[in-house]
């Protein structure tokens, strides 16, 4: 991880980006005339608004910000300017870069060290030859009046938590079964500092998780569920929040199998919404938030095993409703629907599930944010979506319409698994509400979990979208 530290004065050797209104050749730049003249040629005549810059013992960028603009809007372009200029030092080998605010928001210097530290994840473990190649930016230097040590110390617990978040989506199966998973959280747990239950799979079949044994059926690793919870001696809130997240390590589609390109190849990423939750605890413990949370997370691989469940079987849950599972791929409502009915006795403010769980959310919005709906109260959605502005992790929210409800209606069961042709995000978050009797929010994430190209400091892979938006959410109640 890089580190980013304060700074007052500087030489001119650093390699800088400069955050302006408007570019003065101020001499603390060290700049010389040709470049500066450069630079003014570029603004003024060809209408750059972000300058990156070889100059050969260093480099020289200038992001220009018009405070008349969108706030967040603004943020967003500087955090993806500081990934290009991540992309810039690092080919050029550079090891440290000076951020130089010379606005009074510091947003703005958060942002962009934000988006140069998030370019610069790497996933390189599995890869001994590029070693070697691993990014030479290793610090940031911040020059900003305004600054705090403690906002530099929550970035850096952000970026980690996004690092860890992303490290556990790209590890493949055959290295993170769902025990792994479980024992990553337990790590999570021991280095920032709050409880980690792991239920095995005779613990999990004592407490009747019909949803999880079910889906489990074809495979020959054991389910896990996992219950983490951070609670801290003052918390504001009486009630806990509850974070719930889809931990199917590998989503082959079991028996109704899934096809190979862009499909199934991608399925090491269908435990996102559990890293999220993983990760989200840890960065709320290392920041010592005084909110008291807990994480649940049910964890299974799906697969077409002699014993997998079959289209058509009819499944007890852990509420002990019955579900009449049509298609063994609409596989994450049904382990997701066991750990909701296990939040009722925490009697949450709320519970936040996310989950990689329909490719129709992903058609409907792509890749840009998150497919959200729910009974949470209109305060609660309105923080929520304000974090996702601040963090550029957005919220989409979808109608929570009860028609939904009712193409899930089943003959022989109290619920099909499986809506009609349209609507495919909506009737699964329809199907999880039924085992909810609190205020709840469903985020898919299916679209923005994992790229299969480079987006910006997102990056390639998996992204870890969601832990920042949690965090902030965390941050300011
Ligand atoms: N894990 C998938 C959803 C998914 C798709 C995640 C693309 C990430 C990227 C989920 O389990 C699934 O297979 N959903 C089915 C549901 C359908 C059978 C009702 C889908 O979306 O096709
Ligand atoms: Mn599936
Ligand atoms: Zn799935």
């Amino acid at each position: 991880m890089i580190s980013i530290s304060k700074k007052t004065g500087f030489s001119s050797k650093d390699s800088l980006v400069i955050i302006c209104k408007e570019f003065k050749n101020d001499k603390n730049y060290a700049l010389t005339k040709e470049q500066s003249d450069y630079i003014l040629n570029l603004i003024h005549k060809e209408d750059k608004k972000s300058i990156i810059l070889n100059a050969l013992s260093r480099s020289i960028s200038i992001i220009l910000v018009d405070g008349s603009k969108n706030h967040y809007t603004n943020l967003e372009t500087i955090r993806k300017h500081g990934a290009s200029l991540c992309d810039a030092i690092n080919a050029d080998k550079r090891t440290t870069v000076l951020v130089v605010n010379e606005l009074e928001n510091i947003d703005y210097s958060l942002a962009l060290s934000e988006g140069l530290t998030l370019a610069n994840y790497q996933f390189i473990k599995h890869k001994p030859s590029e070693v070697k190649k691993t990014n030479a930016l290793s610090a940031i230097h911040i020059i900003d009046s305004k600054i705090t040590e403690k906002q530099i110390s929550q970035l850096l617990i952000r970026i980690d938590a996004t690092y860890k978040a992303r490290d556990l989506v790209n590890e493949p199966v055959n290295y993170l079964n769902a025990k792994q998973l479980s024992q990553a959280f337990k790590n999570f747990g021991k280095s920032a500092g709050f409880n980690v239950e792991v239920f095995n799979k005779s613990k999990i079949k004592q407490l009747k998780m019909g949803g999880l044994l079910a889906v489990n059926q074809g495979s020959v690793d054991e389910p896990t569920f996992t219950v983490m919870e951070y609670k801290p001696k003052n918390a504001k809130n009486k009630k806990p929040y509850v974070l719930v997240g889809k931990g199917v390590v590998y989503d082959t589609g079991g028996l109704s199998l899934k096809p190979t390109p862009n499909s199934m190849d991608l399925m090491k990423c269908d435990m996102a919404g559990s890293a999220v939750v993983g990760a989200t605890l840890y960065a709320i413990a290392k920041n010592k938030l005084n909110i008291h949370v807990i994480g649940l997370v049910p964890a299974t691989d799906n697969r077409p095993g002699f014993n997998a469940f079959a289209p058509g079987d009819i499944i007890t849950m852990m509420d002990g409703s019955t579900v009449e599972m049509l298609n063994s791929d609409a596989e994450g409502r049904m382990i997701l629907a066991d750990a909701l009915h296990f939040a009722k006795q925490y009697k949450p403010e709320m519970v936040i599930e996310l989950s990689t769980l329909t490719g129709a959310a992903a058609a409907a919005i792509g890749q840009y944010g998150i497919v959200s709906m729910g009974t949470a109260t209109d305060e609660q959605k309105t923080l929520l979506v304000d974090s996702g502005l601040r963090t550029h992790e957005r919220l989409v929210e979808f109608p929570f319409w009860d028609e939904y409800a009712e193409l899930l209606k089943s003959d022989i069961a109290d619920q099909k698994n499986l809506g009609g042709p349209y609507g495919g995000a909506i009737t699964a978050g329809k199907f999880l509400e039924k085992y909810t009797n609190y205020p709840y929010m469903h985020f898919d994430i299916a679209g923005p979990a994992f790229n299969t190209a480079k987006d910006s400091y997102r990056g390639k892979g998996a992204t870890g979208y969601g832990v920042r938006l949690l965090i902030d959410f965390f941050s300011n109640l």
